[in-house]
């Protein structure tokens, strides 16, 4: 691999385009950044900066500390909605000439710096924009407590860039530190060292001294408390909601010796989860240090932890082995899939995980048929050049990334597969990758010139071909085949009363749910409410599934739910289902806009950009 030859991005897109399933790729410019790493890159950033919640704005001084690779005499940033006063170059203390470029969609603009050959570092006094993407600002009623404003924001994938001024792709590794001035009778946190109680002035310091992608930057700010959970992880929340937290994720801990069993010491120091307002709109966000979470996990049973597992994972698959550019996205969701389910696997039983690995092949097989089995989007290694990056987040980074690792697995047998995954973690530290270079690891390592074993692994088809290989792993759990007998016994017209469902988890729900025949009438959906009380359920997914047959069935005793639902939490992943289903019809697309246009405001700018497109919302 070449990393200093690259092409611009236009070349590199017809380079690609040309063909598709080439596995010698130079490393081109990252797509979604300006940056030029391969001249000056950015080894450090000291964020001094304020958060005004009556402006909606934090403002202040980011200084980017870099190493000049080629006497360079410019550095490219990014910057979306940013506002630059000023730029002064260290050590000259010399106010630098600098520019901003033409604003591109979803890129923003590029801030171009002249530097002297001897700056090492550059700092930048700027100001965000109250519409910042990455930003979200809760008003009081937006939070549990309901008497105190909230910030959190939300980096991944190129949003980093609306609130910190930086080179924006997953291939540049910084560490940092920060001071953030907040409200004083405010808690911040970073993804970095962590206070857990206030200070006395809203003044606190940060340190990240592992080098870290921009996409893993976070801050929240809010009205927070913390429970230590064990040694090494804690549980932050709003005062009302942190002992419900606690309770719900006192596995963690367990998860971490499981996780380090599998592939390695864990080296982040501490692992804490902010369980966050529900206006959240990811499940979770792997924010090193410190989880991200929605409080739709929050079931009451601990049956939704399998999220925690996912998020901790990424500190190996993702934060410590980090996907060279969004192209290589399975490379994160794919390897952290897999790798979840396995913690699940040491945590809860093979019965369990395999509920788990079976929901994923399902979801995948939908995916596929959603998408049609020759659609570009249904490769591992995407192409998203001129994209957002966003529309690559779908399940085949996920689950066919997962079931591509599984099926290796289960080729070379399991003992040499986790010998062979930790090595690729302990020989990556730090640093990103691209899918080839994943894929010359793999012939050195466990292929070594086998040729009959290659062929067997059918790595081109699963990484470079659209739909799904001929090596799709089988899988059966024992469970759903359970859940599927009750269903049947429904089907030939037993009660629900009399169907065995003692013991059922979250998962036998689900399955049971999916595996209903579709276009149930008003009756058989009341009969099933009756007896197993859907409509009011308080599991977020299971309560999404019935929802949506809720929708499909017209069975409008749920409509309360519904709206309830959609205007009480923000998590993407339901509300597109959500919506997606009501748009179906006509009646029901004039459901969905009505209740839209009151929930829009309360939406993450990440949630509710999607639906906008799924209702064809004029903004
Ligand atoms: N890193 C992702 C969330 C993400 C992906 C944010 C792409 C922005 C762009 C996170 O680890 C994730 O996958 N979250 C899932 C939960 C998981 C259990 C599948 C989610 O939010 O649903
Ligand atoms: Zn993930």
């Amino acid at each position: 691999m070449n990393r200093t030859l690259f092409f611009t991005v236009a070349a590199a897109t017809m380079a690609l385009s040309c063909s598709p399933s080439s596995r010698t790729d130079v490393t081109a410019r990252d797509p979604h950044s300006f940056a030029r790493p391969d001249e000056v890159v950015v080894t450090h950033l000291h964020l001094d900066v304020a958060v005004d919640f009556d402006r909606h704005q934090i403002a202040g001084t980011a200084t980017l500390t870099l190493n000049n690779k080629t006497g360079a005499r410019k550095v490219h940033l990014d910057t979306r909605d940013l506002e630059i006063a000023s730029v002064t170059l260290v050590p000259e203390s010399t106010v630098a000439v600098w520019k901003l470029g033409e604003p591109v969609p979803l890129l923003g603009r590029e801030l171009t710096i002249e530097i002297g050959t001897s700056t090492k570092q550059v700092a930048i006094k700027y100001a965000t924009s109250p519409s910042a993407a990455a930003l979200q600002w809760l008003e009081p009623a937006q939070t549990a407590g309901k008497k105190k404003p909230f910030l959190f924001t939300q980096s991944q994938a190129i949003l980093a860039r609306t609130w910190v001024p930086c080179q924006d792709g997953p291939g540049v590794r910084m560490t940092y530190s920060a001071r953030v001035t907040v409200p004083p009778d405010l808690l911040a946190l970073m993804s970095a060292s962590n206070p857990t109680e206030l200070s006395k002035d809203g003044v606190y310091a940060f340190r990240m001294d592992q080098p870290i992608p921009s996409y893993l930057l976070a801050l929240a700010v809010g009205d927070i408390a913390f429970r230590p959970i064990g040694k090494h992880s804690g549980v932050y929340a709003e005062p009302t909601v942190v002992d419900k937290a606690a309770w719900e994720l006192a596995d963690t801990e367990r998860m971490i010796d499981a996780a380090e069993a599998l592939y390695g010491p864990y080296r982040w120091d501490r692992y804490d989860i902010i369980v966050l307002p529900p206006s959240f709109p990811f499940g979770g966000m792997e924010n090193p240090r410190l989880t991200f979470a929605t409080p739709t996990i929050l079931a009451g049973d601990r049956s939704l932890v399998s999220l925690v597992a996912h998020e901790l994972a990424h500190s190996w698959s993702g934060n410590l082995v980090t996907n060279a550019t969004w192209n290589d996205f399975w490379l994160n969701e794919g390897f952290t899939t897999y790798f979840e389910n396995r913690i699940m696997e040491s945590i809860s039983g093979r019965p369990y995980s395999e509920m788990l690995a079976q929901l994923s092949l399902q979801d995948l097989r939908s995916t596929v048929a959603e998408l049609g089995d020759t659609s570009a989007i249904t490769r591992l290694k995407l192409d998203m050049a001129g994209r957002d990056p966003d529309e690559g987040v779908s399940d085949i980074a996920y689950n066919k990334g997962a079931l591509f690792l599984r099926h290796l697995e289960e080729s070379v047998g399991r003992e040499a597969w986790d010998q062979f995954l930790r090595g690729w973690f302990d020989s990556n530290a730090f640093t990103s990758a691209t899918t080839e270079e994943f894929v010359t690891y793999l012939q050195k390592r466990l292929i070594k010139g086998d040729v009959a074993f290659e062929q067997k692994l059918e790595i081109d088809a699963w990484i470079y071909k659209p739909g799904l290989p001929a090596s799709l792993p089988v899988i059966a759990s024992e469970e759903f085949a359970k859940v599927d007998a009750e269903v049947e016994k429904w089907k030939k017209g037993e009660k629900p009363e009399v169907l065995v469902v003692k013991g059922w988890t979250t998962h036998h729900w689900l399955h049971f749910l999916k595996a209903l025949p579709q276009g149930l009438s008003v009756d058989q959906m009341v009969e099933l409410d009756k007896a197993f009380r859907f409509t009011t359920s308080g599991n977020s997914e299971i309560l999404t599934v019935w929802l949506q047959r809720a929708i499909q069935s017209s069975y409008r005793k749920a409509d309360a739910s519904l709206e309830k639902f959609l205007t009480s939490q923000g998590r993407r992943k339901f509300l597109k289902l959500l919506y997606a289903e009501l748009v179906k019809s006509p009646e029901g697309l004039a459901r969905a806009k009505a209740i839209y246009a009151k929930a829009r405001p309360t939406y993450h700018s990440v949630s509710s950009s999607t639906i906008d497109g799924i209702l064809g919302w004029e903004k």
